[in-house]
């Protein structure tokens, strides 16, 4: 940051010479002296940013992962995810301790033991293999950083990782080929890549062998959730650069009237199943949402928050962000960026596009009313005391240690925050 100012303010950059008088005016840029800021993306270049993002999921959206011919090494490691949840997930969290955190991981190192070949093997894969294995590997992950299911207050309180060789090389490579800036899994390794829509079902679970439909139904419903809006509002994507077309071809747009069926439609699937019945309050904060926090090294877990369809509606209404996009892979970020940099609310306010502006103040009523009714949820499925661990939420698992009803007041303002600005 010193680095910035002293580089727009030279007389502010450590020198010998340097005085107070020499912070003159006159030595300050003009504002007819800064370069021009960029023109807004245009609808050419948001179809590439979409088509890019298209490539990186194996030609779809939500991602189309393959699971099926992986070579040798990979099947191993299929395998060992297959068997990890049977091996670590229990109904009753009163027997367990950190000698089972232990022998489990122990396990898991066997069980990766000659295995030093990952690398070479996923180099070869082609896309859609390369978003199924990155599932296995950000699953195998998780497992080895709990070590058990439901997780433990021993294992939250590890904040540094120390994940056997194989894994840690295989989920570096995995980040980097992705574009996911986190050591740990993301909602595209953990929950897009993970959730079957053909067969409905998951890859990998950790909850499925206990033959307890409730609980399956908490962590099968979560993940589908997230996939599901996504394909429910995928006219949404479409819209939004027929409207940076019609824009910057200097004609008013309707595109986003579908748009905002489409949104509405998603966000009224989400309402619907995210209740008891589906996802279920004791079971989901048990079994479920404390596995997906990944809390190590300082990186925040999985979380809605990393949600590609609200980042993007919150870029095209040009709604500040809060959250940094660690977790989204570099052809979502690019196209959420390329949505941000279009400025279609600001263009279609300031220009001859009446239909465009209006439906574009509806798509910030419909996100407005879904936060509104997403805080009352968040909070429900969250205020849950469990005796076993320190609660944890997605992004902010390292401030467990504050106890259930600071995490919930935090948490409320946070999403609070988000209504606000959302207009
Ligand atoms: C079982 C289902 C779900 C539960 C229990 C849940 C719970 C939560 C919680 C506790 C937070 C606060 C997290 C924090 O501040 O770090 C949150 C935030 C958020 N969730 Fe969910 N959520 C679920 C599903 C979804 C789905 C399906 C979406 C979107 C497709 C979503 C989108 C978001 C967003 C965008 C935020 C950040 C706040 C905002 O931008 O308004 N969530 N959720």
């Amino acid at each position: 940051m010193s680095f910035l100012v002293s580089w727009w303010y030279p007389s502010l950059a450590p020198s010998s010479s340097s005085s107070p008088s020499s912070i003159a005016s006159d030595k300050l840029p003009s504002p007819s002296s800064l370069p021009p800021p960029p023109p807004p993306t245009t609808g050419e270049e948001l179809q590439a940013a979409w088509t890019s993002l298209l490539e990186e999921g194996g030609g779809e959206w939500p991602p189309n992962p393959d699971f099926t011919d992986w070579p040798p090494v990979l099947e191993r490691l299929h395998h060992l995810a297959l068997e990890m949840g049977p091996r670590t997930g229990v109904v009753d969290p009163s027997t367990l301790g950190q000698r089972d955190v232990d022998a489990n991981r122990a396990w898991l190192v066997q069980g990766l033991a000659g295995t030093d070949e990952i690398v070479d093997a996923l180099r070869s894969l082609d896309q859609r293999r390369l978003c199924a294995v990155s599932a296995c590997v950000a699953w195998l992950c998780h497992y080895y950083r709990w070590g058990t299911t439901p997780v433990l207050t021993c294992a939250q309180q590890e904040t540094q990782s120390h994940l056997p060789a194989p894994l840690t090389a295989a989920m570096a490579y995995l980040n980097l080929r992705l574009g996911i800036l986190s050591t740990g899994g993301s909602l595209t390794t953990m929950v897009y890549h993970n959730y079957d829509v053909h067969l409905d079902r998951l890859h990998y679970s950790l909850v499925e062998h206990l033959g307890d439909a409730r609980i399956y139904s908490s962590e099968l419903w979560m993940s589908k959730l997230f996939a599901q809006m996504e394909r429910i509002a995928l006219p949404l994507f479409g819209a939004c650069i027929r409207l940076a077309s019609d824009l910057d071809a200097g004609t008013d747009s309707e595109a986003m009237v579908e748009a905002n069926d489409a949104i509405r439609s998603a966000f009224s699937f989400g309402h619907r199943h995210m209740r008891e019945g589906t996802v279920n309050r004791d079971t989901w904060a048990r079994y479920v949402g404390g596995f997906f926090a990944w809390s190590w090294d300082g990186c925040p877990g999985a979380s809605g928050s990393q949600s590609f369809l609200i980042q993007c509606i919150d870029a095209l209404l040009g709604i500040p962000l809060t959250a940094p996009r660690t977790h989204l892979t570099s052809h979502q970020r690019r196209f959420v960026e390329a949505l941000r940099d279009a400025q279609l609310r600001q263009r279609a306010n300031a220009g001859a596009s009446p239909l465009a502006a209006k439906s574009l103040d509806e798509t910030a009523r419909i996100l407005k009313t879904w936060r509104l009714g997403h805080i009352r949820r968040a909070i429900y499925y969250e205020d849950v005391d469990l005796p076993e661990r320190k609660p944890t939420i997605g992004r902010f698992g390292v401030d467990a240690d504050r106890g259930l009803a600071v995490m919930l007041a935090r948490m409320t303002a946070r999403l609070r925050d988000r209504i606000t600005v959302t207009m």
